[in-house]
């Protein structure tokens, strides 16, 4: 019963859209009306500046550390590990899909780097940075976002780390790819906006 609950935190915690918040509070705007309408880090960017852009990062990966460890705390045995999957899961569903804000919330990749850094952190630290270094080359945060989750279910099954961990780094690939349609297609046009760029 406890991890059932643990689970629904999670959702409710990942729901708190942060930008979307700060959006309303910094200028009085809905951020999902604005730029790239994502509500997420780069938008914000965009959108509010670098300040709050870092914080919406760091919030959004936090909520994600935050419902993994309830999964630890409601079920610390080694073998409930797909109970912390379930928690990390809900949060991205909630930060997509925030029941807060009508269902339309962001892409999810701030929340997935805090669910998979506190899941496994070697592969995220190596998908991590890989992405750092895509971005910084191409200034493409959104080819580094897909990159990143691409990169983490072989790092994961290569280093050979627990099959739900596998198995939810395949679903948040999934759901990345999903969530980015309109950028891949602008990537492919060319039309993908860049790092710094005022415009969507
Ligand atoms: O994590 C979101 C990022 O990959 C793309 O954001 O606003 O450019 O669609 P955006």
């Amino acid at each position: 019963m406890l991890s059932i609950i643990t689970i629904v935190v999670g959702y409710l915690l990942g729901s708190i859209s942060f930008s979307y918040l700060f959006g309303k509070w910094f200028k009085g705007i809905d951020i999902r009306k604005h730029g790239s309408g994502n509500a997420g880090a780069t938008n914000t960017l965009r959108v509010l500046g670098k300040g709050p852009a870092i914080l919406v990062l760091l919030l959004d990966a936090l909520k994600g550390v935050v419902a993994v460890l309830l999964g630890v705390w409601a079920a610390p045995g080694p073998d409930d590990i797909w109970i912390r999957v379930l928690c990390g899961l809900a949060a991205i569903v909630g930060h997509n899909w925030p029941v807060f804000f009508g269902f339309r919330g962001g892409k999810g990749i701030a929340t997935t780097i805090g669910v998979m850094a506190t899941l496994c952190f070697v592969p995220t630290l190596i998908a991590g940075l890989t992405a750092i270094a895509i971005i910084a080359i191409t200034r493409f945060v959104s080819l580094g976002s897909l990159i990143l989750t691409a990169l983490l279910p072989f790092l994961i099954w290569g280093m050979d780390r627990p099959l739900p961990v596998l198995w939810i780094s395949i679903l948040l690939c999934a759901f990345a790819f999903l969530r980015h349609r309109t950028n891949i297609v602008k990537l492919i046009q060319g039309k993908e906006n860049k790092l710094g760029q005022k415009r969507a």
